[in-house]
C-alpha cells in the first residue's frame, strides 16, 4: 500500500520503537541504512535515501532525513536539493505524525536561516522521542556547527539513561557523548565513552575523532599518532578521513615534525575529496595557517587552496567557512577576493537577521580583519581586534582544537608586536591548559627573552627541550 497525502497513517515504528507514519517495512529499513551511513561516515547517505524514495516517493521521513542531513553540509551547492526535499515533505505533511511534523518544522526553520530555532525544535522532538536517533544526531552535530559547547554534551545527557546496549545505534550515542564531554573538558569520561563506543563498533570514525580530540587537548602527541595509526583501517577510507588526517597532522605539528605535516597535507588534504567540499577545504586552510604562524614556507599550496575557495567568497552562509576562505585570500595576497568577502559580509550583516549574522559580526569579521592585519604586518592591530573577542570565539562554531587557531594567531601577533607582557600571559595560559606541549613552553621562553629575563627564558626552553626529547 502506498499512502497518498491525506490518507490516515497506520502506526509503524523503527527498530528503536520510534513511530513512523509510513508503514512500509522496506522503506523504514532503507532509512535505517541511510542513517547508519550518516552516523558511521561510510558511504553516501543521500544516494541511499534517494534509492529508497525512488520506490517510496510518499515516505515523508525519507524526505525529511535527506533535507536534514543536507543542512549539515553548510554549503550553497547542496542548498537547492535541501529545499526541494523539504518541499516534498511539506506536501506530505497531512499524513505525518507529531514527530515528523517536528522534523519538518525544524528543517523549515533552518531554511529560513533560523539555525538556533531549528535546534530547539529538534530538541523538542528528542524530548518527546528520546530514542529518535536522527533527532539526537541533528541536535548534537548542529550544536557543534553553532558552537553551543554545553549543548553538545547535554543533548546526550538528557536521553542517555533511556538508552542501553540493546538498542540499535547505542554506539553512536556513546560517540556523541564522548565528543560532548571532551569539548566540556571532561576528558576522562570522554575517553571512556569513546573507547566503549569503539569496542562495540571499531568502524566508527566519530568515536575515533572524539578520542583523538581528548589526546589533542591533553597533549598526548605520541600516543595520538599511535592511536590514529592503530585505528587507521577503520577511518582512512571513511567520509571523515580528511578531518582525521588533519588531527593526525596536528600531533606531528606539536612535536615539530613539519615534514610529516606537509606530507600529510600533500597526500591527504590537498584536493583529497570532492571539489568544493568545505569541510575538507577548511581543514587544509587551517593547517597551512598554523604553518604560516611558524614561518614555514609552504610553496604554492596557498594558491591552489585559494583557487578552490574563490567561487564561494561571497556565500555568507556560515562564518566558520568565511574565516577559512579569508585565510587563503590573505595568505595568497588576493586583495580582490578579500574585498569581495569582506564587502559581502558587511552588506549581509547590515541587511540579514539570520543566525549566522551574529557569528559573522561578533567573531567572523573581526578574525577576518585580524588575519589581514597579521599578514600585512600590523601586529598590534591584530592583537587589538582579537583580544576582546577571545573568550567568545566558540560562537563561531567548530571545536576547541579548530578555534585554537585564533588564540595562536593572537599570541604570535602579541609576540611580533613586542607586547611581551601580554605574550607571556597568553603563553602561560596555553601551558596551563596543555603543559606537555613543547611549543607552548618555547613561547614562554620567547616572551621571557623579549622581556630580558634570560634565566626564566632558559628554564622554559629547557622544559621544551625535555618534552621534545621525551
Ligand atoms: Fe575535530
Amino acid at each position: 500500500m502506498t499512502l497518498s497525502p491525506g490518507s490516515p497513517a497506520r502506526s509503524a515504528t523503527d527498530c528503536r520503537g520510534v513511530p513512523v507514519s509510513y508503514p512500509h517495512r522496506d522503506a523504514i529499513d532503507g532509512l535505517e541504512r541511510a542513517m547508519e551511513i550518516s552516523l558511521s561516515f561510510n558511504g553516501d547517505a543521500v544516494a541511499e535515501i534517494d534509492r529508497v524514495l525512488g520506490d517510496h516517493p510518499n515516505f515523508i521521513m525519507g524526505h525529511l532525513f535527506k533535507a536534514a542531513w543536507l543542512t549539515q553540509a553548510m554549503e550553497t551547492r547542496v542548498y537547492d536539493d535541501m529545499v526541494a526535499a523539504a518541499k516534498r515533505a511539506e506536501a506530505l505533511a497531512p499524513t505525518a505524525n507529531d514527530r515528523e511534523k517536528g522534523h519538518l518544522a525544524a528543517v523549515q526553520a533552518w531554511i529560513r536561516g533560523d539555525f538556533y530555532g531549528a535546534v530547539q525544535i529538534w530538541e523538542d522532538v528528542l524530548t518527546h522521542y528520546p530514542r529518535d536517533l536522527l533527532a539526537l544526531e541533528l541536535v548534537h552535530l548542529t550544536d557543534v556547527l553553532l558552537g553551543d559547547v554545553v549543548g553538545q554534551r547535554d543533548c546526550v545527557a538528557r536521553v542517555f539513561n533511556l538508552w542501553d546496549e540493546g538498542l540499535p545505534g547505542y554506539e553512536f550515542v556513546l560517540g556523541f557523548y564522548s565528543f560532548g564531554l571532551e569539548e566540556n573538558r571532561d576528558f576522562h569520561q570522554a575517553e571512556e565513552m569513546g573507547r566503549r563506543s569503539l569496542a562495540m563498533r571499531p568502524h566508527n570514525p566519530y568515536a575515533i575523532h572524539a578520542v583523538s580530540h581528548v589526546m589533542e587537548m591533553q597533549g598526548r602527541q605520541q600516543g595520538g599518532i599511535r592511536f590514529m595509526e592503530d585505528n587507521g583501517r577503520y577511518w582512512k577510507a571513511s567520509n571523515f578521513a580528511n578531518h582525521l588526517w588533519w588531527h593526525t597532522a596536528l600531533f606531528h605539528l606539536d612535536v615539530g615534525d613539519t615534514n610529516r605535516v606537509l606530507e600529510i597535507y600533500d597526500r591527504h588534504l590537498r584536493g583529497a575529496g570532492h571539489e568544493g567540499d568545505k569541510y575538507e577545504e577548511l581543514d587544509a586552510s587551517a593547517l597551512l595557517w598554523r604553518l604560516k604562524l611558524l614561518d614555514i614556507d609552504t610553496g604554492t599550496r596557498w594558491k591552489d587552496l585559494a583557487d578552490r575557495w574563490e567561487p564561494s567568497a561571497q556565500d555568507t552562509l556560515y562564518a566558520f567557512n568565511d574565516v577559512h576562505a579569508m585565510m587563503t585570500f590573505v595568505a595568497d595576497d588576493r586583495r580582490d577576493a578579500q574585498d569581495r568577502l569582506l564587502h559581502a559580509n558587511e552588506r549581509y550583516c547590515e541587511s540579514a537577521s539570520d543566525a549566522n549574522v551574529a557569528m559573522s559580526r561578533e567573531i567572523g569579521l573581526p578574525f577576518c580583519l585580524a588575519m589581514k592585519d597579521f599578514h600585512e604586518g600590523r601586529y598590534g592591530q591584530c592583537v587589538d581586534r582579537l583580544l576582546p573577542v577571545r573568550y567568545r570565539t566558540h560562537r563561531l562554531g567548530g571545536s576547541f582544537a579548530q578555534r585554537d587557531i585564533i588564540g595562536w594567531t593572537l599570541l604570535e601577533a602579541a609576540m611580533r608586536a613586542r607586547r611581551f607582557d601580554l605574550a607571556l600571559a597568553l603563553a602561560n595560559e596555553r601551558c596551563a591548559l596543555k603543559p606537555t606541549s613543547a611549543r607552548n613552553w618555547e613561547y614562554v621562553a620567547r616572551a621571557f627573552r623579549g622581556l630580558g629575563d634570560r634565566s626564566n627564558a632558559e628554564r622554559a626552553h629547557a622544559r621544551a627541550q625535555a618534552l621534545m626529547a621525551a
